[in-house]
């Protein structure tokens, strides 16, 4: 079964069966003014905190045949009454004859038939806008005119998303709507939860006259509720009832007479969803974007924006999921993901206090330094605020008050309140920032560290090449029984909370990888002596891994407090991790031949044909001393799920040990693109990585949950681009280093790169997976594999022949 189809040419995902196993989404907006619309027209608005700011009512839990946040109805006379439908499908439900959902970049468009009707409806949020805008426009495509009536509703919520649950009273004592007319005789319905009143308020609104309007949902849908979303009474009304809700469940219902439509006729109808301190601060925006021909160049601008964000890099290999994943869903997705973190999907749905996470946002500017450096930027200043002076990070913070804490860790009575990783990523992230731009300048800014006097001003500051150190220090001096640096609460894997006095080989392994790239950075700033101590602190942990950690058939991931291995042969359950074999390929640490032996095991025991598996074989009950991970059925999530984020960091491996064909067959396991035929099982978006598949020790042994906001977009995509295909941003150059699947021909690719286009053509011949036999640029021979730095603005033409070298 499928229930659409990729439209390269448009950078479109196509859904044209609305019955998708759940609910497909799309971005729109940013985390300042947005959020998603699903594939049936119902969206989750929120305005600069989804926690604390939110706008319509979605709730992801209600069938997929519910109503949720906003919807768009239709109507005709029939009969004595009227034809009520949504073009959107949901929640009327009525048989089309045409559906399709376009996914697109910063829009969603869904273009429908019924009832001879066509209404094409493009969804957005202007760049930098704030508000949500449904372009609607409705053809007649029948033979007779037809007169036709057009109502969008939307459902507001508190702001306080959780108190709209866990409290019945008090939310809707609060909860107001009052009407404006605009001077050109337009309503503006306004909603505001009385305390906002003059700071804050909800409006909707549309470019064309509203004879009438309902802002309680009790009377929208009729008979004390009893009339449904499916079909609401007040529809068959000729008009709705004008009222201004002054408590209770609101909503914003505008009735359009749209008049008749003559075959071949359309009618345009724009409507608005936004916040402001007041509808007059609003009205400059409202009224702009009441014209069509603004809209339309606030499309245009997106459309822009995906361009040059997009043109970074072009490639073309043999595999067209892999070209539509690498030049448009994946950097796509990248960008989504460093925006929200993992604020609000339909899986995290933004209740409570989480904020931005320090590990997860490190690591998802890694999938965006080339696109967009100055956001990329901005994310690293903010991380670096919230490290303490110890080189420790905060867990999470709140983008907008920079208010941090130390995550679960708070709620663990005697569980150590940092986490052994956090501040270890922040230099993967700086190195990547440094090497795409060559803005070596950034290490000299100074960025306060977190911790504050009784002032509450920071007690300290330092240069951000100062928080690299103190970050790698930090986990110098917060070592174990056997030399390996402690687990802290957890480390990557949030789930694995041992007691304190655990260690983590992983962490030792980021530790060296972090090292690497800064003995790399303290070269090129010309500081030998800071090479040199971390040169020696890295050849210090590298023997201490290899002497404490492998197990005999690959490397241990934990040592618990009493000393006992973690992920050993000598255990029953959870005997191998995958990071635990990973990560000592990329930081260096394992030997060659251990490095293979480690990658064979994590090919003979954790892969599937739907990707590799966190650890095996799952844990079989709750541990309350292993922690989160028993909580899980064995197959599920980070307990013998296959868990995305850590799949990448196994093709890497792979293409550091040179298995090309290897690392491809993991990236084409799980790339969502390749299972659009077969999307039954999967069940998630086919044009976005998920977190999770259930992984073959769970009876459900392939279906996958928590789409879009997820490490896994970063890392694929940079395993994808500068391991597979081998294009890797250096500070001297563009480093070609391809490794493929043999069978590949060849590809191409075109980069930008440090502010001049890099055409890339390799050549594979003898069908190797790895290996430049040569590399012409603009025809000249050059030696290595590094192509230097062109001047600003310039372009080349780079012809790579892979084989041995001779
Ligand atoms: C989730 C968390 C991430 C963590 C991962 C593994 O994706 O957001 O921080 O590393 O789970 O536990």
């Amino acid at each position: 079964m499928r229930y659409g189809t990729f439209d390269d040419e448009n950078r479109e995902y196509v859904i044209t069966n609305p019955r998708t196993p759940v609910k497909w989404i799309n971005y729109i907006g940013t985390l300042a003014f947005g959020g998603f619309v699903d594939h049936t027209g119902g969206m989750l608005i929120c305005k600069g905190d989804p926690a604390l700011n939110r706008i319509t009512k979605y709730i992801p839990q209600l069938p997929g045949s519910a109503f949720k946040g906003t919807t768009l109805y239709l109507r005709f006379r029939r009969g004595s009454g009227y034809k009520v439908f949504s073009p959107y499908f949901v929640p009327t439900l009525d048989a089309y004859d045409l559906y399709e959902c376009h996914v697109g970049l910063g829009y969603t468009r869904i273009v429908s038939e019924f009832f001879g009707l066509h209404t094409d409806v493009t969804v957005f949020v202007p760049i930098g806008g704030s508000q949500a805008i449904c372009d609607c426009k409705i053809t007649n495509v029948s033979e007779r005119s037809i007169e036709v009536d057009a109502i969008p509703v939307v459902e507001y919520t508190h702001f306080d998303a959780l108190k709209q649950f866990t409290n019945a009273d008090w939310v809707p004592q609060t909860m107001q709507s009052r009407v404006h007319r605009d001077d050109d005789s337009l309503t503006i319905l306004t909603q505001f939860p009385f305390m906002r009143r003059d700071t804050a308020v909800n409006y909707f609104t549309s470019n064309c006259p509203v004879s009438s309007f309902e802002s309680d949902r009790a009377r929208f849908l009729g008979e004390n509720e009893y009339g449904t979303w499916a079909n609401p009474l007040s529809l068959q009304q000729a008009e709705l009832s004008n009222y201004e809700a002054r408590r209770g469940d609101n909503v914003a219902a505008l009735l359009h007479h749209l008049g008749e439509i003559q075959p071949g006729e359309t009618k345009r109808l724009i409507t608005q969803l936004g916040q402001d301190e007041s509808v007059e601060k609003a009205l400059p925006l409202i009224r702009e974007f009441r014209e069509g021909k603004n809209v339309d160049a606030a499309l245009e601008e997106m459309a822009q924006f995906w361009d040059d964000y997009l043109s970074k890099m072009r490639v073309e290999t043999p595999d067209a999921d892999v070209n539509r994943m690498l030049n448009v869903h994946n950097p796509r997705q990248c960008y989504i993901t460093m925006q929200w973190s993992r604020y609000l999907s339909l899986y995290q749905l933004g209740f409570g206090a989480r904020g931005i996470g320090f590990r997860d946002s490190a690591q998802d500017v890694m999938g965006v330094v080339a696109n967009v450096p100055e956001e990329a930027r901005a994310l690293i200043e903010m991380l670096l605020q919230v490290q303490r002076q110890d080189g420790s990070a905060m867990h999470q913070f709140n983008p907008l008050t920079m208010v941090a804490n130390e995550g679960d860790a708070r709620e663990v009575k005697g569980a150590p309140k940092y986490y052994g990783d956090d501040h270890l990523w922040s230099i993967l992230a700086i190195t990547a920032y440094l090497k795409e731009t060559g803005d070596l300048s950034f290490l000299d800014q100074v960025i306060p560290y977190y911790d504050k006097g009784d002032d509450g001003q920071p007690i300290e500051s330092g240069t951000v090449w100062d928080h690299m150190r103190r970050a790698v220090a930090f986990t110098r001096h917060n070592v174990g029984v056997h030399g390996l640096p402690l687990l802290g609460y957890a480390d990557w894997n949030d789930t694995v909370n041992l007691c304190a006095g655990a260690e983590s080989p992983f962490l030792a392994n980021l530790y060296g990888k972090a090292l690497l790239e800064l003995i790399e950075l303290a070269r090129q700033r010309g500081d030998g002596a800071a090479a040199e101590q971390c040169a020696a602190w890295y050849e210090e942990m590298r023997e201490r891994v290899e002497t404490q950690a492998w197990d005999g058939g690959w490397y241990v991931r934990y040592f618990e407090a009493d000393g006992c291995p973690l992920g050993s042969h000598t255990n029953e359950q959870g005997q191998i991790y995958a990071n635990g074999q990973s990560w000592p390929v990329i930081s260096g640490f394992a030997s060659p031949e251990r490095a293979r032996t480690a990658l064979d095991a994590v090919y003979a025991r954790l892969k599937t044909d739907n990707g590799i598996k966190l650890s095996a074989p799952g844990y079989d009950g709750f541990d309350p001393l292993k922690g989160g991970v028993t909580t899980y059925p064995p197959g599920a999530k980070e307990n013998g799920g296959i868990f995305l984020h850590a799949n990448p960091w196994v093709m890497i491996a792979e293409t550091l040990v040179g298995r090309g064909d290897r690392a491809f067959e993991y990236y084409h396991q799980i790339n969502p693109a390749a299972k659009n035929d077969r999307i039954d099982e999967f069940e998630c978006e086919p044009y976005v990585y998920p977190q999770n598949i259930l992984g073959d020790e769970h009876p459900q042994f392939g279906l996958a949950r928590n789409s879009w906001l997820t490490g896994t977009a970063s890392w694929v995509y940079q395993a994808g681009t500068q391991y597979i295909l081998g294009i890797r941003p250096t500070y001297a150059g563009l480093e070609v280093d391809p490794c493929i699947p043999a069978a590949w021909d060849g590809f191409r690719v075109r980069r930008a790169f440090r502010g001049s286009v890099y055409q890339i053509h390799v050549h594979n011949p003898d069908h190797v997976c790895k290996g430049v036999k040569s590399i012409k640029v603009d025809g000249q021979e050059i030696g290595g594999n590094v192509v230097s730095i062109l001047p600003e603005g310039g372009t080349c033409q780079v012809e790579v022949v892979m084989g041995e070298r001779t």
